[in-house]
């Protein structure tokens, strides 16, 4: 597929703006888009698990999202389950996990992490007596060593590791594969959050061996929802908080409440668009879009970008400061040029205040996507090289 062949999928792309926030939420595909629209208009709208027709076509929507999702990250269809977002979900996790925790129990998280891998851990850990330790970044780059979680497990009292498993500031992903072994060596589970791996990198979960991996379709072309995978029957060996007449089987249990089935409808063709151009052919494509953008920022300056260097086994995502410039001004700028970035900490909190960049107002972030062009990047280039020298 050519760049205007893909570029011609995204309605969104209608309006002229130069989008850079891909990873706060990307444009829908047109074919996820249709997907809601064509489930919302057919005879189908109905609840779950009737006898009549219209039921048994929304069950369905329900089982090829399903399938659909495992196919993308490696896992079996019963392992995986929907919410309306991750951060949702990780709350309900984590608060049916801490039903088992005792005082001393330990919780990993890390410097690395979006708050959503972070909070729902803290405030369970609070309320059952559980204590948690961080996994520090390098505060030059940000970049996490797996290493010293060994440290930290090697007593075994340490019950859950949650990880990223790419960073949505940086682009950097830690090594999982020796995460997990470490993890499993001392009897403590692993949760990958994959919210800002999974739209870039590949990631099966059964390869990494994760327990439990989170993503969002929305980050991924699709509706605003949430997914977690939970590995290896794990699913129901946890007692999610629930009403009582709903299903006890399989992945529905941990959904409360009817879900949106429309928007499963839209997640089955996002997941069916990632798998449509071999992952690593499009990383590769991001890649090099994101060393043109480093390296025209690093030629500007007053810019600083900061973060690991350009490779393949990161997220095509950065972040950079201007000197003399709030990253609000910044961000300002760019939108009165019609191009979107986010600034501030995007909710990489422990990652921003490591870095020493939360006085500042944390930094600018910019990401590559499926739609993103180089003219997009010699276009957010041309308006910074103009935005710092003043013409
Ligand atoms: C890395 C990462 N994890 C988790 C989340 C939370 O996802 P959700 O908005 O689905 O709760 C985000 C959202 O931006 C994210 O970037």
């Amino acid at each position: 597929m050519t760049s205007a062949d893909v570029r011609s999928r995204f309605p969104g792309l209608s309006d002229g703006w130069i989008r850079f926030d891909g990873p706060a939420g990307t444009l829908p595909v047109d074919s996820s888009v249709d997907a809601i629209a064509d489930y919302m208009r057919s005879p189908a709208p109905a609840n779950l698990g009737g006898q009549f027709a219209a039921s048994k076509a929304s069950d369905g929507v329900v089982g090829g999202a399903r399938a659909a999702v495992a196919r993308l990250v490696g896992a079996q269809d019963d392992e995986v389950v929907f919410g309306p977002s991750t951060t949702n979900l990780m709350f309900a996790f984590t608060r049916a996990l801490a039903r088992d925790w005792q005082p001393g129990d330990r919780i990993v998280c890390t410097q690395l992490d979006h708050d959503s891998n972070v909070s729902p851990w803290l405030l369970a850990a609070r309320d059952a007596g559980a204590t948690v330790e961080f996994l520090e970044v390098d505060p030059v780059d940000g970049t996490l060593d797996v290493e010293p979680l060994k440290g930290l497990c090697a007593d075994g009292r340490t019950r859950w590791v949650a990880m990223s498993g790419a960073s949505n500031l940086t682009g950097h992903s830690p090594d999982l594969l020796r995460a997990v072994a470490i993890a499993h060596e001392y009897g403590a589970r692993i949760l990958i959050d994959g919210v800002a791996r999974v739209p870039h990198l590949p990631t099966n979960i059964a390869e990494i061996g994760a327990d439990v991996l989170s993503t969002s379709p929305y980050k991924w072309y699709g509706p605003h929802a949430g997914i977690l995978v939970v590995r290896d029957g794990l699913l129901r060996t946890i007692e999610p908080y629930r009403v009582r007449p709903a299903d006890y089987d399989g992945p529905s249990r941990w959904e409360t409440g009817t879900p949106q089935i429309e928007l499963l409808a839209g997640i089955t063709a996002a997941a069916e668009f990632m798998m449509e151009t071999p992952l690593v052919d499009e990383a590769a494509r991001e890649t090099a879009l994101l060393a043109l953008l480093q390296e025209g920022l690093q030629d500007i300056s007053g810019v600083s970008v900061r973060g690991p260097s350009v490779s393949e086994d990161r997220a095509p995502t950065l972040i950079f400061t201007v000197a003399g410039r709030s990253p609000l001004e910044v961000d300002q700028y760019l939108a009165s040029r019609k191009i979107a970035v986010w600034h501030g900490d995007n909710y990489a909190c422990e990652l921003i205040d490591a870095m020493g960049l939360r006085g500042d107002g944390g930094a600018v972030r910019a990401g590559i996507v499926r739609y993103t062009t180089a003219d997009d990047v010699r276009a957010l280039l041309q308006a910074l090289t103009e935005f710092t020298s003043g013409t």
